[in-house]
C-alpha cells in the first residue's frame, strides 16, 4: 500500500514537473488575429500553390497546384491553435502519417516552403487565425 502511494506520488510529480519544463508550451498564446486578413495573406503567399481547402475553390490558384494537402474542412479531429502555428513556422514537427510518403517529405524533411525569414508575426497571427475557421467539427452521432 504504501509503495502504490509512493508510485501516486511520483507520478504526480512527474505529471505536474513536465507541464513545467523550460521547454513547455504551457503559458504559449498569440493575440487575436483577423480572418479576413489571413485569407489574404494565405492567397499572398499562395499557400494554395500546395494546399486545397475543402468548398474553398475560390482560393484555387489557376495553374496547376503542385501538391494538394488539404487543410481544413470537416473533422473528427479539429487542429488545435499550436498545432496550426507548429505546422507554419516548423512544419517538420510532426509530420502526420497521411503526408509521410516521398510526395510530402524526405527523410522527415516536410517539403512544405519556409516562410519564417518573409512572414512577419502579425501575418502569422491573422493566418493562423483564418486558417482555424476553416475546420468544422464532424459532429458525434
Ligand atoms: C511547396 C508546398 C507547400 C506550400 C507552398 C505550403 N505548404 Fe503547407 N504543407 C505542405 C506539405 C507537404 C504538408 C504536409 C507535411 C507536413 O505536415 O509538413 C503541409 C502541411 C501543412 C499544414 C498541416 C496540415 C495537416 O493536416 O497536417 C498546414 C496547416 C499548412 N501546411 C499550412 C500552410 C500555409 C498557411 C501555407 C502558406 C503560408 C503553406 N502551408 C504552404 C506543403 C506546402
Amino acid at each position: 500500500m504504501k509503495l502504490l502511494h509512493t508510485m501516486l506520488i511520483a507520478a504526480a510529480l512527474s505529471i505536474s514537473a513536465c507541464d513545467y519544463s523550460p521547454k513547455s508550451s504551457l503559458g504559449f498564446r498569440l493575440p487575436d488575429g483577423n480572418a479576413e486578413k489571413g485569407q489574404q495573406i494565405f492567397a499572398q503567399y499562395q499557400c494554395a500553390s500546395c494546399h486545397v481547402i475543402p468548398g474553398r475553390d475560390d482560393l484555387k490558384i489557376d495553374s496547376e497546384p503542385k501538391m494538394s494537402v488539404v487543410i481544413g474542412g470537416m473533422t473528427t479531429q479539429v487542429k488545435t491553435y499550436g498545432q496550426l502555428v507548429t505546422s507554419v513556422i516548423n512544419p517538420s514537427h510532426r509530420i502526420s502519417r497521411y503526408y509521410r510518403s516521398e510526395e510530402y517529405s524526405d527523410d522527415g524533411v516536410s517539403k512544405m516552403r519556409n516562410y519564417n525569414d518573409v512572414m512577419t508575426v502579425s501575418e502569422l497571427i491573422d493566418l493562423v487565425t483564418f486558417l482555424q475557421s476553416q475546420y468544422e467539427e464532424m459532429p458525434n452521432y
